[in-house]
C-alpha cells in the first residue's frame, strides 16, 4: 500500500469513528432527561393548599406554574359526567351517600371546601364541563377515569365532551405535545392526557379518541410487572404511570425502552420529588406544584 492510500484509509477511518462518537452523543442527549424537562402535575389541583378537585385547588395550580391539572371524573344520577375523587360524597362534602345517588344540580349545590378549611366554603362540587370550560385550551389536563366499571358509557361521554372542545384545543395542540411552552415564564401546557386503573376502559377510550394520549396506573398489587405485560401496556399506553414508592431505575428504563412515558403519583415532598427527577421519570403528579 502506497504512503498516499494508507493516509486515505486512515483519513476515512477516522472520519467513520467521528461519526459513530457524534452519532452516540446525539442518541445519548436526546434520552437524557433534565429536571426542566418533567411535566408537573397538579394532583386533584394544589391539593396540599386547597380543597381537591375544586376551582380553587386547580386556579392555584395554574397560577403556580403546575404543567397539568389532574382530576377524577364520575357519573352522577343524572348521566352528567362530575369531578369528584371518592364514589361517595361522605369525605368531601356534608352529605353523604354514593356520588350516583344525586343528580349534577344537587352536587353542584354541595359545599366541597369546608372540609379542608371554612375560608373555603364556596367551594362547590363541578362538572367536568366547567373544568373544560375554564381550561381547556390554557392548562394540560390529566383526566382519570375514576372506577369506570361503576359507570358503564362513561369513556363515550367523555369522548364526546373532548370533541366538542376539539376546535378550542386544537389551536393549543389536541393530541399533540404534551407540553406547549407559553411565552416568558409559563410552563402552564393544553395537552389532554386519559388515564385509569382499568385497563378495559383506558383501551376503550384510546379507541374512541385515538390521537389523545392515554395513561394506565399501575396498582400496587400489580407490581412488579411481568414484561410481556409491559409490552401488553406499551402497545396501546403512551403512558405508565407508578405510584412514586416503588419506581427504580429499572421500571423507568423498561418503561422508556418501550418509547413509553412515565409518571410519578403522589409526590408530597421535596426528597421524593428529587429522587423522581433523577430516576428520569417524564412526569411527577404532587399535591404541591410550584
Ligand atoms: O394520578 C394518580 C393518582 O391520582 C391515582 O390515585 O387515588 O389519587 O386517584 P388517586
Ligand atoms: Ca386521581
Amino acid at each position: 500500500m502506497t504512503s498516499r492510500r494508507a493516509t486515505s484509509v486512515w483519513r476515512r477511518i477516522g472520519l467513520a469513528l467521528l461519526f459513530l462518537c457524534s452519532a452516540t452523543l446525539i442518541i445519548s442527549a436526546s434520552n437524557l432527561h433534565t429536571a426542566e424537562d418533567v411535566l408537573i402535575i397538579a394532583h386533584r389541583g394544589a391539593s396540599g393548599y386547597a380543597p381537591e378537585n375544586t376551582m380553587a385547588a386547580f386556579e392555584l395550580a395554574e397560577r403556580l406554574g403546575a404543567d397539568f391539572i389532574e382530576f377524577d371524573v364520575q357519573l352522577s344520577k343524572d348521566g352528567e359526567l362530575v369531578v369528584i375523587h371518592d364514589v361517595t360524597v361522605d369525605r368531601t362534602t356534608a352529605f353523604t351517600g354514593y356520588v350516583s345517588q344525586y343528580t349534577l344540580s344537587e352536587l353542584q349545590g354541595m359545599d366541597a371546601g369546608s372540609y379542608s378549611n371554612a375560608i373555603f366554603a364556596d367551594e362547590s362540587l363541578l362538572s367536568f364541563q366547567e373544568v373544560l370550560d375554564r381550561f381547556a385550551g390554557r392548562m394540560g389536563m390529566l383526566i382519570e377515569l375514576k372506577e369506570p366499571l361503576l359507570y358503564p358509557g362513561i369513556e363515550e361521554k367523555v369522548a364526546e365532551a373532548l370533541k366538542r372542545r376539539a376546535p378550542q384545543l386544537q389551536v393549543a395542540g389536541f393530541g399533540g405535545s404534551e407540553r406547549v411552552r407559553a411565552v416568558g415564564k409559563s410552563r402552564n401546557s393544553a395537552a389532554i392526557i386519559i388515564q385509569s386503573f382499568e385497563r378495559e376502559s383506558i383501551r376503550r377510550m384510546h379507541a374512541l379518541l385515538p390521537d389523545i394520549p392515554v395513561a394506565v396506573l399501575v396498582h400496587k398489587d400489580e407490581h412488579p410487572l411481568a414484561p410481556e405485560t409491559l409490552d401488553e401496556l406499551a402497545s396501546y399506553s403512551s403512558y405508565i404511570n407508578y405510584s412514586h414508592d416503588l419506581l427504580d431505575e429499572d421500571i423507568v428504563r423498561n418503561i422508556h425502552a418501550r418509547n413509553r412515558k412515565v409518571m410519578a403519583w403522589t409526590v408530597r415532598n421535596e426528597k421524593d420529588m428529587e429522587r423522581m427527577k433523577k430516576l428520569g421519570v417524564d412526569g411527577v403528579i404532587t399535591d404541591f406544584p410550584g
